[in-house]
């Protein structure tokens, strides 16, 4: 390929890949190389501008391991992460809204009864989250699995702290054959996504900050359904509006402080006073 000039590489480069098997890669990688090419064309890219991104993403890989992956904060700060959970909501109209899974997901939490107690010695305030899971078909949907994973009053992950006993916050719930499920915890507080790489590079060049609205992630897995990853948030959060990793739906935030009824308190009478009540439906679309 000799001939290549500033008019023909982009489709002279789509053709050398031409041999792509996979149909739906040899789709993406079209797409891709075009769109890199006519973003380089538009900006008319230096090639000092080149070796600094290409310099950021060694970056990105240098400070990345297993427990932690900048790319994938770079997605979220760049809005790809929500554009593909929004791409995905499209998919299952009428369910809810899907959000961030984040980096602190582990699979296999230990399995809990449905009504289980999180807050086992955590500092902050009381609340007992319930609400019932349906599908959009109509009707509750049995045999749900529910896992839920949030930071500590200081603002960690489990994950990120060894100070916390084992799996601390985080557990996995069988939702009843009516679709109700409850857990109690403690409110979640905001916190700092981490900034000590090229993601903090972007947030501070952008003028933005990485601060994160509190929030408990949710995974739902039931038969015959989507999954769904989504997280909560409450609506008196100060971050709501300038989410680092914009995960916030309207939908998503509910108030984190309702007063239980007697009959809720009577139903509960394990956990310390006082509590409030924080009321979430999960609607999940059938696969
Ligand atoms: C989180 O929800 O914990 C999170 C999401 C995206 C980036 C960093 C943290
Ligand atoms: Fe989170």
């Amino acid at each position: 390929m000799r001939d290549l000039t500033y008019d023909n590489i982009t489709e002279r480069i789509i053709q050398a890949y031409d041999g792509t098997e996979d149909a739906r890669l040899k789709h993406l990688l079209t797409l891709l190389i075009g769109k890199l090419h006519e973003f380089a064309k538009e900006a008319e890219l230096s090639q000092g501008e080149w070796l600094t991104a290409v310099e950021f993403l060694r970056r990105a890989g240098d400070i990345s391991d297993a427990q932690r992956n900048e790319f994938i904060l770079l997605s979220d700060l760049f809005g790809l992460s929500s554009l593909v959970d929004l791409i995905a909501g499209r998919q299952a109209a009428d369910a809810t809204e899907p959000s961030l899974l984040g980096p602190f997901h582990v699979d296999g939490t230990p399995e809990r009864a449905n009504g289980a107690d999180l807050i086992c010695g955590n500092d902050g305030a009381r609340i007992v989250v319930g609400g019932g899971i349906t599908s959009t078909d109509g009707g509750a949907v049995a045999d749900a699995r529910l896992e839920i994973w949030q930071n500590a009053a200081n603002g960690r992950y489990v994950n990120e702290d060894p100070e916390q006993p084992t799996d601390n916050l985080r557990c996995t719930l069988r939702a009843g054959d009516d679709g109700r499920y409850c857990f109690s915890t403690v409110k979640p507080v905001p916190y700092r996504v981490p900034g000590d790489g090229p993601g903090g590079e972007l947030v501070r060049a952008g003028g933005r900050d990485t601060w994160r609205p509190a929030h408990i992630h949710v995974r739902i897995t039931a038969p015959g359904h989507r999954p769904l990853v989504t997280e909560i948030f409450d609506t008196t959060d100060p971050y709501l509006e300038s989410d680092a990793v914009f995960g916030v739906r309207e939908s998503l935030a509910v108030p984190f402080d309702r007063t239980p009824t007697d009959a809720e308190l009577s139903r509960h009478p394990d956990i310390e006073r006082p509590f409030n009540m924080v009321d979430v439906d999960f609607v999940l679309a059938p696969t």
